[in-house]
């Protein structure tokens, strides 16, 4: 399936494979804002907020908001600073808003009990706010060159297929795990964790990987076997429960009614329109009409769909124009404004 056979494969040392990965990285890295030229460490501070932008965010996605942050707020202290609002606005599309909430505690830990510097210490790390395992690996092997084990589904992908693994993810995971650990040293920790994950992502892709240009092609189990879409091997995964709601729409003089999320949950803290809660039935024309937060010539325009990590939903969208509604607990916010502010499944609704 991937173009020639492989020869057959001899005992490769982890030694070899480093070297290899390393020399292709050297000559086809990708050319990230948070990145520095090769060799040069680059301010922790970006390494930290560009890990946390890329938690469940791509890199396409995660860049243009990476270059906002750092140009609003070039340090650590100057995040530390920042009005909650501005931030959680700023993070508006990225996702996962517990992120946002996070990033803002972890910069205020970092700016005022640690004098303004990350600790280079991958367990101080991971003692800080929004900071787990996997990002805890990743700064301490980009920022500090620690010699950790950055383990994410790329590089899962990439051992299971090197070495044709039979046991299927999740249940696999501490193995492959223990596989990745085979290949960190002290010799360019940071380097070797980024070119795995370049790897993963432009060669060893999840649909169609371009094994003809991996550094690792001539001794991969996986490619030797002509079954590179069969690694990794998975669990069938149970299908995520689908949940409904309503969502209004409602609009005074061009501006659009904005409530505040409470602060823990889902979207927590995040400025969006009005919703009933989410639930596993539909509501009907009836209900969605009686839950409207104010009297008005209520319109069905549509619906909007979203997919969150555990659920999906279906939200009904009613509109209305509206003259009353000072004094309510609604933030008026003009159209341009609520669109690039408030979270994308909102955003869907207010288009
Ligand atoms: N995914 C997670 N961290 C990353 C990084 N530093 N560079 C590219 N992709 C990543």
């Amino acid at each position: 399936m991937n173009g020639c056979i492989a020869p057959p494969m001899t005992r490769v040392s982890p030694i070899d494979r480093r070297a290899r990965l390393l020399a292709w990285y050297d000559q086809n890295r990708r050319d990230l804002p948070w990145r520095g030229p090769p060799g040069v460490r680059v301010d922790p501070y970006r390494v930290w907020l560009s890990e946390i932008m890329l938690q469940q965010t791509t890199v396409p996605h995660a860049t243009p908001y990476f270059l906002t942050f750092v140009a609003r707020w070039p340090a650590v202290g100057d995040l530390a600073a920042a009005d909650d609002a501005d931030v959680m606005a700023a993070w508006a599309g990225l996702g996962y808003y517990a992120r946002a909430r996070n990033l803002l505690a972890c910069a205020r830990v970092v700016a005022r009990d640690l004098g303004g510097a990350f600790p280079a210490n991958e367990a101080a790390l991971r003692a800080l706010p929004g900071i787990g395992d996997y990002t805890a690996a990743a700064i301490g092997a980009i920022a500090f060159d620690l010699p950790t084990n950055v383990v994410d589904g790329n590089v899962e992908r990439v051992m299971a297929r090197l070495l044709a693994v039979e046991a299927p993810l999740p249940a696999a995971k501490p193995a492959l795990r223990r596989l990745a650990a085979e290949f960190v040293t002290t010799h360019r920790p940071g380097d070797w964790a980024q070119a795995l994950m370049d790897l993963g992502s432009g060669v060893c892709r999840p649909k169609s990987p371009v094994c003809p240009l991996c550094p690792l092609n001539s001794d991969c189990a996986a490619r030797r076997l002509d079954a590179t879409h069969v690694y990794p091997r998975r669990t069938p995964k149970a299908a995520s429960p689908h949940r409904h709601g309503v969502v209004y729409r409602m609009i005074r003089h061009g501006q659009v009614a904005l409530v505040r999320r409470p602060p823990r949950g889902l979207l927590g803290g995040m400025l969006a329109m009005p919703t009933t809660a989410w639930r596993a039935e539909p509501f009907s024309t009836t209900e969605a009409l009686a839950a409207a937060p104010t009297v008005a010539d209520w319109i069905e325009t549509g619906t909007v769909d979203h997919v969150f990590t555990h659920f999906s939903l279906t939200l009904r969208v009613f509109a209305a124009d509206v003259v009353a509604g000072d004094g309510a607990p609604w933030v008026w916010a003009p159209l341009s404004e609520a669109l690039v502010s408030i979270p994308s499944l909102f955003a869907k609704a207010l288009k």
